[in-house]
């Protein structure tokens, strides 16, 4: 029996790390892909539906696949101080890991626009959480800036060992299918965990090692002629990327001034990984679309009632976004659907607690309960 110790040891071969690299890690990754069962009958969709459980990974989210690394390389080059801007789940992340390390972290955050589990997270390992009167566009320029001056390291997805770790959900996928899906959905803020999710589709179907480094630009096994990857060998995916409709960059064709929307994990106007995103869509034959908040909290409902799946708001477009698009007809009947949820329920209590639900208050007495039961 091996015990299982995270995305490092166990994808390593696949990461731009050295063989003796000492991971940093929480045994993050290795989250159950679970197939609903109920949802595309109660819905009338012809298909397969998986949804990759993000949450469920050690500080809730997939975030902590791409921390690993990030921390991991910085550690190794002798950093002692991490800094990111968050809409909240890297910020809990990188204090997370940045307290497994021995680092300090440092977190820059919008204001009451973070979701209360996440903010506990933070203050909870340690990090000096920094609020700032702006949003997370705002707080992203500000982090690039004070880890241009200082030794600190930035930990954003714009940290290429980021994009690295996330790949590692695709290859997961890959080796619990047999094969990549037909369609892979995610919600998008930055866009860096679609540029991820392709990266590690391209490289895994590629049959070599490390092919296709998006953010290069480059192939290395082309020269250049690609910008990554090589469409032979092993089925991928069509992305669907989903963005909030009042906080959508991908389908306004234009940065975004002032984003709003319930979902503030991806409440982001100014995406990071914006040119990476396009081609993602381009290169895969999907596509990017918006969804309401309306559709978001229905789809996170329908999600925690007929599945039994606990999601955060923001996770919940993806789900919103591929029910919309298989009403438009736009999925042919049959089709595989991997829908990533890329956060806990529990890290957004209040949006959840605000959708009702049945709470009754009762006398502490068998007589009151039994009323209360058989009234219902
Ligand atoms: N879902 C959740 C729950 C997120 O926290 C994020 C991003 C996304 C989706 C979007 O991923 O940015 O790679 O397109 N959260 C970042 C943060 C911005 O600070 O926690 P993306």
């Amino acid at each position: 029996a091996s015990r299982y110790t995270g995305v490092i040891d166990r994808y390593r071969d696949y990461l731009p790390l050295a063989p003796e690299t000492q991971a940093v890690s929480l045994g993050e990754g290795d989250t159950p892909l679970i197939e609903c069962l109920n949802l595309p009958r109660q819905l009338g969709m012809d298909l397969r539906i998986f949804l990759k459980y993000e949450g469920l990974n050690p500080t809730g989210s997939f975030k902590d696949r791409g921390m690993t690394m990030a921390v991991t390389k910085a550690r190794e080059e002798g950093s002692e101080m991490v800094i990111c801007a968050s809409t909240g789940n890297t910020s809990a992340a990188a204090a997370a890991y940045a307290a497994r390390a021995g680092m300090r972290a440092y977190v820059v955050i919008p204001e009451g626009k973070i979701a209360l589990g996440k903010l506990s997270q933070a203050m909870m390992h340690g990090a000096l959480v920094l609020q700032i009167r702006g949003n997370f566009d705002a707080g992203m320029r500000i982090v690039q800036e004070v880890a241009a001056r200082a030794p600190i390291t930035l930990v954003n997805s714009v940290n290429p060992y980021r994009l690295q770790g996330q790949k590692t959900a695709a290859f997961e996928i890959i080796e619990a299918l047999g094969e990549a899906p037909d369609y892979h959905a995610l919600p998008v803020g930055n866009a860096g965990n679609i540029t991820a999710h392709w990266m590690g589709y391209c490289e895994a179907t590629d049959g070599r090692e490390g092919a296709g480094d998006i953010l290069t630009g480059a192939c290395k096994f082309c020269n250049g002629r690609c910008s990554y990857g090589h469409g032979k060998a092993g089925k991928r995916p069509k992305m669907l990327g989903f963005q909030a409709a009042g906080s959508a960059p991908f389908i306004a064709g234009h940065f975004v001034q002032d984003p709003e929307t319930i979902a503030t994990a991806i409440r982001i106007g100014h995406p990071m990984s914006w040119d990476q995103a396009h081609v993602v869509a381009r290169e895969s034959g999907g596509w990017f679309a918006a969804v309401t908040d309306a559709e978001i909290l229905e789809a996170q409902r329908w999600l925690a009632r007929f599945e039994g799946v606990f999601c955060e708001p923001a996770s919940a477009a993806s789900l919103a976004g591929v029910v919309a698009a298989a009403r438009a007809g736009r999925l042919e009947a049959g089709a595989t659907v991997v829908c990533t949820l890329t956060g806990h329920g529990l890290k957004d209590p209040d949006t959840a607690i605000a959708q009702g639900g049945e709470v009754v208050t009762v006398d502490a007495t068998l007589a009151a309960v039994e009323r209360a039961i058989l009234e219902r």
